[in-house]
C-alpha cells in the first residue's frame, strides 16, 4: 500500500473530517459554517470534490498550436496543460519528478521541453524525462517511468471546455454533464459555427471560501439589493429603466426566467424567456457603452436588415450556467473559481470572442463585434463581481461568529407547487429560489462522503 493509498483509507486520516457526520453538518433547509471556515474540511475537498469530480481547467482555443501550454490548477495541483508535439492535449502536474520544485513558471507559452528551473532535469511535453545534467553519478535507470511527470489520467473536452478527474470511476464527462450540456450548446451555438475563442481575463481574488461563489452562481436572490449601483449606472442614459438586470426590479417571481436543477451539482438560471424573441430583442437589453451607437450605425449601413441580428452576438447571453465545482458561463463570459486556501480563492472571467466561421461576416464586423464583447467585458465583471466578491468577504468574517452555527437557505422550501420535479429528474423554481443550492450541497454530501478512487499515470 502506497502512503497515498494509506491516506485514502478508510477511516480516512485526512486531518479531523473523520469527526464529521456530514448529515449533520448539512441539512436540508441549512449548512454548518464550518463547511466554510475548517481548514480540515477544506483540505478533504481537495481530493474529494477537486480530483473527485470533474473539473474545468481550460478552453481549447487557450492551446490552439502543437506545443502551446498554459498553467492552471486542479484543486491546488499545479498543473501545465499542453497540447503536446504530437497534437495531444494533456494536464501534466507542474511538478518535478526530482524534489518537487514546480517546472514551469510562466502562465502560456510554447515549448517542446520543460527544463526544470532548479537542477536542470529536461522533460519533453509528453512528460517524459528526456534527461539530467552529469547522468553518470545516478546508479538507478533514469527511464524508470516513475521520473517521468505525473499526468490528469482523464481529460476529456466537450466542444472545446476541457475538463480533469483524477478519479477513476466518475462517470463520462458527458455523462456527467447531462441535460446541463443542451444549455452549453445553445449557448455556444448561437454564435457562428457554434464557436468562441477564448481572450484574456479578469482575475480576481477575495478572501472568503470557494463555495460562497458557487452558492452564489444561480442566486437570483441577491440581484436587486447587491447590485444596484450597477443596475442604476446600466440604465442612467436609457429612459425605459429596461436594461441590463432590469427584470429583477419589481417581482422577479412572477416572471417567466426560472432556476433549474439538472443533477450532479450543476444548475442554470435561465433569463431569456424574459426577452422579446426578435433579432435586436437581446440587443435592446445592452446598456451603454462607449462607441455603441457608431457601431450600431455601421452594421446598419452595412448589413441592413441582418444588423439587429448581428449586434445581439455582441449582447450578453442572459443565462448562468454553472458546472459544479468551478465553472460558470455567464453573458459572454467563462468564470472559473478556484480554491487557494479555506478561506481564499480566485474568481477568474474569461472574455470570449467570436469567430467569421462561415465566412459570411466578414474580418471588420467580427473584430467590430468583438470590440462590442469586450465592452459587456469591461462592464459586470468590473462593476458587479466587485459586489458579489464584497458579499463573499463579508460573509466569511460573519460565519467567524462561531456560536451562531447555522447558514440557512430554504427559499422555496416547502411552499406546495413552488418547486417542480421533472420526469427527467429536473428540478425548476422560481427565480429567486435557493433550491439550487439545497441541491448542489446533495452532490457535494455525496462526494465528501464517497471515497474516491484517484490516481495519476505516467508516461511508460
Ligand atoms: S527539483 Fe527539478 S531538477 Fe531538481
Ligand atoms: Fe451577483
Amino acid at each position: 500500500m502506497t502512503i497515498l493509498e494509506k491516506i485514502n483509507a478508510p477511516p480516512t486520516r485526512l486531518g479531523g473530517t473523520a469527526l464529521y457526520d456530514w448529515d449533520e453538518l448539512v441539512q436540508e433547509d441549512r449548512a454548518h459554517r464550518l463547511i466554510y471556515t475548517d481548514p480540515a474540511i477544506f483540505e478533504a475537498e481537495m481530493t474529494h470534490i477537486f480530483g473527485g469530480t470533474w473539473t474545468y481547467l481550460a478552453h481549447e482555443s487557450e492551446i490552439p498550436n502543437d506545443n502551446d501550454f498554459i498553467t492552471r490548477r486542479l484543486g491546488l495541483r499545479p498543473l501545465i496543460i499542453v497540447r503536446d508535439m504530437n497534437g495531444k492535449v494533456r494536464a501534466l502536474y507542474n511538478r518535478c519528478t526530482h524534489r518537487g520544485t514546480t517546472l514551469c513558471r510562466w502562465d502560456k507559452g510554447n515549448t517542446k521541453s520543460f527544463q526544470c528551473p532548479y537542477h536542470g532535469w529536461n522533460f519533453l511535453n509528453t512528460g517524459k524525462l528526456r534527461g539530467v545534467p552529469w547522468p553518470d553519478g545516478y546508479a538507478t535507470d533514469l527511464r524508470d517511468p516513475k521520473y517521468n511527470v505525473a499526468q490528469v489520467p482523464r481529460l476529456e473536452s466537450y466542444r472545446g471546455f476541457i475538463f480533469g478527474t483524477l478519479n477513476m470511476d466518475a462517470l463520462p464527462l458527458t455523462d456527467h454533464l447531462g441535460p446541463i450540456a443542451k444549455y452549453i450548446d445553445e449557448w455556444l451555438d448561437r454564435n457562428p459555427g457554434g464557436k468562441v475563442v477564448v481572450c484574456e481575463a479578469n482575475r480576481f481574488k477575495y478572501k472568503g471560501n470557494w463555495k460562497l461563489a458557487y452558492d452564489n452562481s444561480c442566486d437570483g436572490y441577491h440581484v436587486i439589493y447587491s447590485h444596484r449601483s450597477i443596475l442604476e449606472t446600466e440604465n442612467r442614459f436609457a429612459g425605459d429603466n429596461a436594461k441590463g438586470m432590469a427584470y429583477y426590479r419589481n417581482s422577479p417571481d412572477s416572471l417567466a426566467m426560472y432556476m433549474k436543477y439538472t443533477g450532479h451539482g450543476n444548475h442554470l438560471k435561465d433569463k431569456r424567456p424574459n426577452l422579446e424573441a426578435r433579432p435586436g430583442g437581446l440587443w435592446a437589453l445592452e446598456s451603454a457603452h462607449p462607441g455603441m451607437e457608431h457601431y450600431e450605425e455601421k452594421f446598419r449601413q452595412k448589413f441592413g436588415d441582418r444588423a439587429l441580428s448581428l449586434l445581439d452576438l455582441a449582447g450578453s447571453q442572459p443565462v448562468n450556467i454553472n458546472v459544479f465545482p468551478n465553472f460558470s458561463l455567464l453573458g459572454n463570459h467563462i468564470q472559473v473559481f478556484e480554491p487557494v486556501s479555506v478561506g481564499e480563492t480566485n474568481a477568474i472571467w474569461y472574455g470570449t470572442m467570436i469567430v467569421d466561421a462561415n465566412g459570411d461576416i466578414g474580418e471588420e464586423a467580427v473584430n467590430d463585434i468583438n470590440a462590442l464583447r469586450m465592452r459587456t467585458q469591461e462592464g459586470f465583471p468590473n462593476f458587479g463581481e466587485v459586489d458579489d466578491i464584497a458579499n463573499f468577504e463579508q460573509i466569511q468574517r460573519g460565519l467567524m461568529a462561531i456560536e451562531d452555527e447555522w447558514v440557512y437557505m430554504h427559499r422555496g422550501l416547502g411552499i406546495p407547487g413552488r418547486t417542480k420535479t421533472h420526469p427527467d429528474g429536473s428540478i425548476t423554481a422560481p427565480a429567486t429560489d435557493e433550491a439550487f443550492m439545497r441541491e448542489h450541497f446533495k452532490e457535494w454530501k455525496r462526494l465528501m462522503k464517497a471515497r474516491p478512487n484517484l490516481a495519476v499515470q505516467r508516461e511508460p
